[in-house]
């Protein structure tokens, strides 16, 4: 084999650690040599339908995935027995999809990854039969991933962290701060007592019925509140943030989604209009909530860091908070914490808000 040196114009012959540094900087092409191992991830824990090949040094080869979003918006909510139809519609050709844009060919897969738990069991179930059939067939190791997990270790993939590092994870199904002391070494600090905080965006946007709403008709709950949050007014009302006596670094997010409620019923009577038309202060209730909810998550963040710090868990100068999930892809949320961050001397890492959203590139 011969290398084109670029600065002489000369071609030579290499070393067999240059060769084995020089393909390994290759991205795959069909025919190319290449050591790398080559994972396909799949995710069908909730309602999007993902899947991604990535290589053993997190090159994204190949991703595809398919939203259940605007489905569920009609329905006013996630129902099981629908995402699983949905899953099963989708999975093949979301695959298929994937391995295509990458350029490999199943048989050179290493391993096939899948989320086996957290999630709705009607929709792992699909992930998981369909990967089972495919590890059958193409005798490929197989690798069960844990949801959370997946979204905790995500950063690596677009940064260099050291373990160990603190982790808020805020997405529709899931609220928790844990310490990550290794790949699968976490110690959960702090969860949510009742629903996440995705899930109550979501509850809030239903009853403010922004699917009707022209400039979010087909935007998630929580992006909608964030879309329509930055037309309105926060300080319009006054909502106190929960727990906010609490001793621990729990989460709590339906006292806020019921005093929201009232909220809302109120100005309806005021405005005279029904439930299911948009209120006029529909903004400002949307940037009130989103306000609220941040507080409370940067308060439950900051005991979390001092608990952490107090006790060697993390280093006193530059430690890292991770945040991920759905509502990590919001950027009053991630505002927020950044504030908290530079007071506290950490620093706060957040993937791109695509890789905040379930996907199969974190499960890969
Ligand atoms: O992580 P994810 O895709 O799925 C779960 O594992 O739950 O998160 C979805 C959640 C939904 O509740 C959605 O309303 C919320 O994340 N979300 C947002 C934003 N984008 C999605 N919440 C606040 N602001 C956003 N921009
Ligand atoms: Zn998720």
């Amino acid at each position: 084999m011969l290398i084109l040196n670029k600065t002489a114009g000369v071609f030579f012959k290499p070393s067999k650690r240059k060769v084995y540094e020089f393909l390994r900087s290759f991205n795959f092409h069909p025919g190319t040599l290449f050591l790398h191992k080559i994972v396909l991830g799949i995710e069908t824990s909730c309602d999007d339908t993902a899947a991604a090949v990535v290589d053993e040094t997190g090159n994204v080869l190949g991703e595809a995935i398919h939203s259940q979003t605007e489905v569920h918006l009609k329905t006013g909510g996630i129902v099981p027995a629908v995402a699983q139809q949905l899953h099963r519609d989708n999975i093949q050709r979301i695959v298929q999809e994937a391995l295509s844009a990458s350029r490999i060919s199943p048989s050179d897969l290493s391993a096939i990854a899948t989320t086996i738990k957290p999630g709705l069991a009607l929709s792992l179930g699909v992930g998981l039969s369909f990967s089972l059939q495919l590890v059958g067939q193409l005798k490929k190791p197989f690798i069960p991933i844990h949801h959370m997990e997946a979204h905790a270790l995500t950063i690596r993939l677009t940064n260099k962290v050291e373990f160990p590092f603190l982790v808020l994870l805020i997405s529709g199904g899931h609220c928790l701060l844990a310490l990550v002391q290794g790949v699968s070494d976490f110690l959960l600090l702090g969860k949510s007592l009742d629903i996440a905080p995705g899930d109550m965006l979501d509850k809030v946007a239903r009853r403010l019925s922004l699917i009707k709403h022209p400039e979010c008709s087909t935007m998630s709950g929580g992006k909608a509140i964030e879309h329509l949050a930055k037309q309105g007014n926060r300080f319009h009302f006054d909502i106190k943030p929960p727990l906010h006596r609490a001793k621990n670094c729990d989460f709590s997010f339906t006292g806020l989604q019921q005093v929201t409620n009232k909220r809302i019923m109120k100005k309806e009577k005021e405005e005279g209009i029904e439930e299911g038309q948009i209120l006029s202060s529909a903004a400002d209730i949307a940037a009130t909530v989103q306000h609220t909810m941040a507080c409370h998550i940067v308060k439950r963040t900051h005991r979390a860091i001092l608990f952490c710090k107090q006790r060697d868990l993390l280093p006193q100068n530059n430690a890292v908070l991770v945040a991920s999930g759905g509502v990590a892809s919001n950027f009053y949320v991630r505002r927020a914490l950044e504030i908290l961050t530079n007071a506290t001397q950490c620093t706060l890492l957040c993937p791109p808000p695509r890789l905040c959203t379930d996907n199969g590139i974190m499960i890969a």
